[in-house]
């Protein structure tokens, strides 16, 4: 489920870059290209999706798209400082999970790599990125994919790696069509 235009346009301000986990078929791309993002990077663990979306945005030069699994993905930037996360301010929006897969892919190891993108995430040079958590709603009930979260406080776990991140983000929960509090937003005020 790609994230909403409107908490896109609240948060984008100048931002020209967006990094998603998770491209799937790639509606969170093209939603990012829609919303004039000059460059877009994508990460996705199943090769099938990854060439759908090769396929999809052929020719457009600014998506650059990573096959690979979310946790590598940022392992990599850590230690590349030409990347724009380590150099300016980004829009990431973090949407890398399992149920799109429904278990046909079983190299996939974390089925729900969010904490450990966040604890990766600040290890980057830049920590006031926005950072937008979808599908709370998951992690809030441990269904499906979020089951390894069972007898978490999955608000508190996020917020803790938020905060490690920069002890200035504001954090909210906000609605999309599903859930009155399935997008996690973190920002700060700069
Ligand atoms: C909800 S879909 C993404 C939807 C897409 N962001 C959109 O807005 O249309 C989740 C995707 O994350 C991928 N995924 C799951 N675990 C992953 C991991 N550890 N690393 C990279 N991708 C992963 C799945 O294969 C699936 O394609």
């Amino acid at each position: 489920m790609p994230i909403t235009n409107n908490i896109i346009q609240t948060h984008k301000n100048k931002i020209s870059t967006f990094v998603e986990t998770g491209s799937w078929l790639g509606d969170g791309i093209q939603q990012a290209l829609d919303n004039s993002f000059d460059v877009i990077y994508s990460v996705e663990i199943n090769e099938e999706s990854h060439n759908k979306c090769k396929k999809r945005f052929v020719g457009n030069d600014n998506i650059n798209l990573t096959f690979s699994s979310t946790e590598d993905f940022f392992k990599e930037i850590i230690i590349d400082n030409s990347h724009p996360l380590n150099n300016e301010r980004c829009f990431i929006y973090l949407d890398a999970h399992s149920n799109c897969t429904a278990g046909r892919f079983k190299d996939i190891n974390d089925v729900a790599p969010v904490l450990t993108e966040l604890e990766l995430i600040s290890k980057l040079k830049i920590n006031n990125h926005i950072i937008v958590v979808d599908d709370f709603r998951y992690m809030r009930n441990y269904n499906k994919w979020a089951k390894k979260f069972s007898g978490m406080n999955m608000k508190e776990e996020l917020k803790q790696r938020f905060l490690n991140i920069n002890s200035n983000y504001i954090i909210r929960y906000e609605p999309d069509s599903l859930d009155v509090e399935d997008l996690v937003v973190a920002f700060t005020r700069d």
